[in-house]
């Protein structure tokens, strides 16, 4: 069984860079870990908790975007060192792990090491007085590169974004920027969970017709619920998109847990292999190797 390293107490960097946006804006950005036992916490925290409140997208110069949630994201998940999010209308992926490249493992170390957040800090826009207009968070990739930002709640913002009056600021909205700085950027309070709330197992069933080519995966979806039911396992199961495969479907996705985190594909799945996958895989660690994918 793999060792929970998990530490709920973050070392501080104690860094804080500046930069300048021109003669009256800037930002200042105070970096924490981009470990995925910190990233993960804090944006299953935020998606989960405070999805009302964000703003999510991405800004470079001559360009910027800016999504909101209307309501819960459906879907929080890990999936081959991503974190998906998915709201209405509009879904979201950021590197927060190892990319490995799916079942066949084909991506280079160097690519692997350049699509993950290398980087993550609280940032504020400040203008010519030093005065805050904007907070957030900002991602990094391995190559230095701005990635997508989280735009958090603003005390000069009321409901529709229209802007308070200056002298009437509602600064309870800044409470959970300063929940996350002491948390992630100080350390001077606790993470709010036990362990890192994104390695929570699940299994899932692609439901592309890509793969299934006029095969059932709904029953093969069917009989792993009733199976992990009758098993009383507490493992999320989800419909998914592409998991990569395309060919042989249904195709059956584990994303391993604490005794090993390794990822696994099955193919050619029927509802009496999907029962074996959650007695023999899921509830004694023992694949059934006869439909792993690739064969080795
Ligand atoms: S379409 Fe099903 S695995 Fe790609």
């Amino acid at each position: 069984m793999t060792a929970n390293t998990f530490q709920r107490r973050v070392t501080p960097l104690n860094k804080i860079d500046i930069e300048r946006l021109d003669e009256d804006n800037l930002f200042e950005y105070e970096d924490f870990p981009a470990t995925f036992d910190v990233l993960g916490p804090m944006l299953h925290s935020l998606f989960q908790e405070h999805w009302q409140e964000l703003g999510l997208g991405h800004v470079v110069n001559g360009s910027v975007l800016e999504l909101e949630f209307e309501a819960a994201p459906t879907a929080c998940w890990m999936y081959d060192g991503y974190l998906t999010v998915i709201s209405q209308g509009w879904h979201m992926h950021l590197c927060i792990g190892e990319n490995k490249g799916g079942p066949e493992r084909t991506n280079s170390p160097a690519l692997r090491q350049a699509r993950q957040v290398s980087r993550a800090a609280l940032s504020r826009q400040l203008n010519a007085q030093g005065k805050p207009q904007s907070w957030g968070i900002q991602f990094w990739n391995g190559e230095g590169e701005k990635m997508m930002s989280i735009f958090l709640p603003s005390p000069f913002l009321g409901a529709g974004e229209d802007f308070l009056p200056e002298h009437q600021p509602d600064l309870a909205k800044l409470a959970v920027y300063e929940n996350l700085r002491q948390i992630y950027v100080l350390g001077t309070m606790d993470i709010p969970y036990e362990t890192n709330p994104l390695t929570r197992p699940y299994i899932s069933v692609c439901r592309s017709t890509r793969c299934n080519n006029g095969r059932d995966w709904q029953s093969v979806y069917d009989a792993i619920a009733v199976e992990l039911k009758a098993a009383n396992l507490d493992i999320d199961l989800t419909a998914a998109g592409c998991l990569q495969v395309c060919k042989m479907g249904p195709i059956v996705f584990y994303s391993g847990d604490d005794r090993d985190r390794e990822h696994t594909w099955y193919t050619r799945v029927t509802p009496d292999v999907a029962k074996e996958i959650v007695t023999q895989h899921l509830g004694e660690n023992q694949k059934v190797t006869r439909h792993l994918y690739p064969q080795s």
